[in-house]
Order: structure tokens, then sequence, then C-alpha cells
């Protein structure tokens, strides 16, 4: 199949058939950068601007190395360092950036929504990397392409997401990428971060992280976001690893061949323990690798390229 979308907004309108050609398409492309000279010409002449509202190290690094592999120029600019902090709006950035005429705009921002507003506005592809607590798309591609790499497909596999739910766009994209793959998704977390929801999203929903755990062939740990212990949806830090820290006792109710993940940054002792973010189970570094090549397909995709 053929690419035809012009920017990648969210996982929520994918159909399985472009999920796979994403995911296959970032396999290819994964060999690149174990070569001594990690580069290739595909995007030679193409400029990338990374436009981000909110601190990353993992997504906009990896989306500068992706589009430096493929030989585009890429331009980061940060909220802090540019014109927004003298009062620029959005609209009046994404105008001025596209008046000098760059190939793709990927977008972090803290408003839900926002790459959207852009998308509409302006005529290169734009790629989602982090709205709110909407969606972060190409984290969840990682994510798929990890599991997918790791357990050879993504069919009837029970996968447990543990943490805040309702905040985070990290699980709602996956939810709805890997429902539309055929996964069992389970969430566990605090009632206060359940979304009401979530069961008709298609998802078994717990608030004990044991019965998340039990059988679960994938458990992905969420950052627990310290900055809302001020709003009272978990008592304490302590309170919260307790009852939800992942650890070398409990990773014992999943199945022996249990896949660990975890988005980053992580906390640790508060959602996962030391040992299990180091372990043996956890594939924590290999999501981190696996995200350049799926930025490295989206780019290539976006910018006309058919896809293997
Ligand atoms: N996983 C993720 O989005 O990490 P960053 O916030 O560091 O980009």
């Amino acid at each position: 199949m053929r690419w035809e979308r012009k920017d990648m907004l969210g996982i929520r309108d994918l159909s399985r058939e472009e999920i796979l050609l994403i995911l296959d398409t970032a396999d290819s492309f994964i060999e690149i950068s174990t070569r001594e000279i990690k580069k290739v010409p595909t995007l030679r002449g193409k400029t990338v601007v990374n436009l981000f509202y909110e601190a990353s190290t993992r997504t906009r690094t990896s989306f500068e190395i992706a589009g430096k592999r493929l030989s585009a120029d890429t331009i980061n600019i940060s909220s802090t360092t540019s014109s927004v902090v003298k009062g620029e709006t959005l609209i009046d950035t994404a105008r001025n950036l596209e008046a000098m005429n760059p190939d793709v705009i990927v977008i972090r921002h803290s408003a839900a929504g926002a790459p959207h507003m852009l998308a509409a506005l302006v005529k290169p592809p734009v790629i989602n990397a982090g709205d709110g607590a909407h969606e972060h798309p190409t984290q969840a591609l990682l994510d798929m392409m990890t599991i997918r790499s790791k357990k050879g497909r993504l069919e009837n596999l029970r996968i447990a997401i543990v943490g805040d739910i309702a905040h985070s766009r990290v699980a709602r994209s996956n939810i709805h990428g890997l429902k539309t793959m055929g996964a069992q998704v389970v969430v566990a977390g605090p009632a206060t971060m359940l979304p009401r929801d979530m069961a008709l999203m298609g998802v078994e929903v717990h608030s004990s992280l044991e019965k998340a755990l039990t059988g679960a062939d994938v458990v992905m740990m969420l950052r627990i976001q310290i900055e809302r212990q001020q709003q009272n949806f978990f008592p304490s830090l302590r309170e919260y690893a307790r009852r939800f820290c992942l650890n070398g006792r409990n990773i014992g109710l999943a199945k022996e061949d249990v896949l660990v993940m975890h988005p980053g940054p992580i906390n640790r002792g508060v959602e996962i323990a030391p040992e299990i973010a180091d372990g043996p189970f956890s594939v924590i570094l290999d999501q981190v690798t696996n995200g350049v090549a799926v930025r490295m397909a989206l780019l290539y995709l976006l910018t006309g390229g058919r896809g293997f």
C-alpha cells in the first residue's frame, strides 16, 4: 500500500494497513543506524523543523538524528529560545516557519490539538511529537515496533499499561494502536488516574497492579508525573510505589518471557525498581533505538517515499 496522508497527527485514525506500512518501513531503516557511516541520501535537500514547546530528550533527539541519517537539514526550535518568549502565537510562528519552505514540521505542544491546528494552517506535512494528554503517535509506533521485533507479532498478546492512564498521551496512543493490531490491552492505576470511559475503548481495567500483571506478555510502566502529587491523585510517592511499582517480586506474576517497557524518563523506585529497569526483561533502550527508525520511516513516507 501507499502512504496517502499529508500529516501524522494520531494513531486513532490509522488503519491496520497504515500501521503495518510504517512498522515495515521502520524495520527496513533499522540497519542504517548500525553502519559505520550512518547516512543515506534519501532526504537530501529536504528541511525538517523540530518545533518543541515542551521539554524532550528522546523524541526531539531522535527526530533530529532520524532527519540527519536521511541527509535532511534539521532545525531545532525550542519555545524557550524562540520568539514564543516574546509572546508570538503558535499561528504566527507557524506562518513564519512556513514562509521559509520547510518540508516537514514536527511539533510537541502542551495543548491537545495544537498539531491539528498547525496541520490545517500550513502546507508541509506535520508530525505530532506529543500534544498535551491527547496523543504521542510516534511513541506508540516505536513501542509496537519493539514488541513486534521481540515477540514476532502483536495479535493476541496480553499487554498491561500501568500508571497515570488518564493523563498519559502514551497510554492513549498505545491503546488505539494495540487494539487496532489485535492485542488484548489491560490498564491499571489508582482509581483517580483511570478515565471513566476506558471500558468503552475495549480494554480491561484494574485498580490492582497484580491483577494487570497476571499472565502479561508485555508490561508498559508509565512515568508518574510528580507534579500531579499536588493535585491529590495519590497520597504520596511512597504510597504509589507500594501499590504500583514494578519490582522483583510482582514481576513473577507475568509470563516468564515478559517484556518490560517504559517510554522514559523513568522515576526509579517510584513506578519501576532499578533492578527491573536495568534487568533481563527490560527493552527500554531497544525502544529508544527503534524510535530513530520509526521517525526515519515517517519522515520518508510523509515526504513522498513509497514504503517497502
Ligand atoms: N518518551 C518521550 O516522549 O520522551 P521525551 O519526553 O524525552 O521525548
